[in-house]
């Protein structure tokens, strides 16, 4: 059953949506060459006791940490290490969740370190764009097909792949709730988007195939063709006039 949220329970995942949008703002900014990923979970650990929030991912399913930081090929889920360091030309994607008063935020970006090439700035740009054309979809009477179809149609007429393995997903008083948002699906098909739905949108594109493996951390996600992948990731709420992007600052 997907789970449709008054306006008061919109404007508390908004709330939570911001203050991990406004952490992950923060966080791009640490992510230069040198740093290494458990100085971005420092940070992260020590905003989220600054704020009063609860970080959502650490202890979900035994996951270590508050942040999710994967480095190239690495798709979603990169656990911080104090020997992963970052270097010029690097990207890496941040995803973090919190808990605000019960209602959850999410959200994800992918972020330059230093100097990046410019096929890369591609791939950053192409999965931003995905992300927005998706979300321009969420709108009344609209399905999910239609949502899900928009990041599918960008990311392979631009070359890229979508991954399948990993979905977006609703979301409100659980990290994941009903229905799965997956990077692929058919226009016209699935439920019907109704007022008060609210989607966590998360295209994950792969310059090369898109097929996944997880690393023996049980954890760490990456293409097996060795490719670079990028990952953004916004929470949108169905309101009758139009996408209303929760996570935005
Ligand atoms: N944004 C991801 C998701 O919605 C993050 C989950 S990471 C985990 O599934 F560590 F919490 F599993
Ligand atoms: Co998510």
């Amino acid at each position: 059953m997907i789970v449709c949220k008054s306006s008061r329970e919109i404007e508390k995942l908004r709330v939570s949506g911001r203050i991990v949008r406004e952490i992950l703002e923060e966080v791009r900014l640490k992510a230069q060459p040198g740093a290494t990923t458990m100085d971005l979970e420092s940070y992260v650990e020590k905003r989220v006791k600054q704020l009063s929030v609860k970080p959502a991912f650490r202890g979900y399913r035994g996951y270590p940490c508050c942040l999710c930081a994967s480095i190239n090929n690495e798709i979603v889920h990169g656990i911080p290490s104090r020997r992963r360091i970052l270097k010029d030309g690097d990207i890496v994607s941040l995803d973090l969740g919190v808990i605000v008063d019960g209602y959850y935020g999410d959200s994800a970006l992918t972020a330059p370190v230093g100097e990046i090439s410019d096929s890369l700035k591609r791939l950053l740009r192409v999965t931003e764009e995905s992300l927005q054309l998706a979300i321009e979809r969420v709108r009344l009477g609209n399905r999910l097909g239609d949502v899900c179809a928009a990041v599918q149609q960008h990311a392979e007429q631009e070359g890229y792949s979508v991954v399948r393995e990993f979905v977006g997903h609703g979301i409100g008083r659980a990290l994941h709730e009903e229905p799965q948002v997956p990077n692929y699906g058919e226009p016209g098909h699935g439920p019907v988007l109704k007022e008060g739905m609210v989607l966590a949108i998360e295209p994950m594109l792969n310059e090369g195939a898109g097929a996944v493996r997880v690393l023996e951390d049980q954890w760490t996600a990456v293409t097996a063709d060795g490719t670079c992948s990028a990952h953004f990731e916004h929470m949108v709420a169905v309101t009758r006039n139009g996408p209303d992007i929760l996570t935005k600052l």
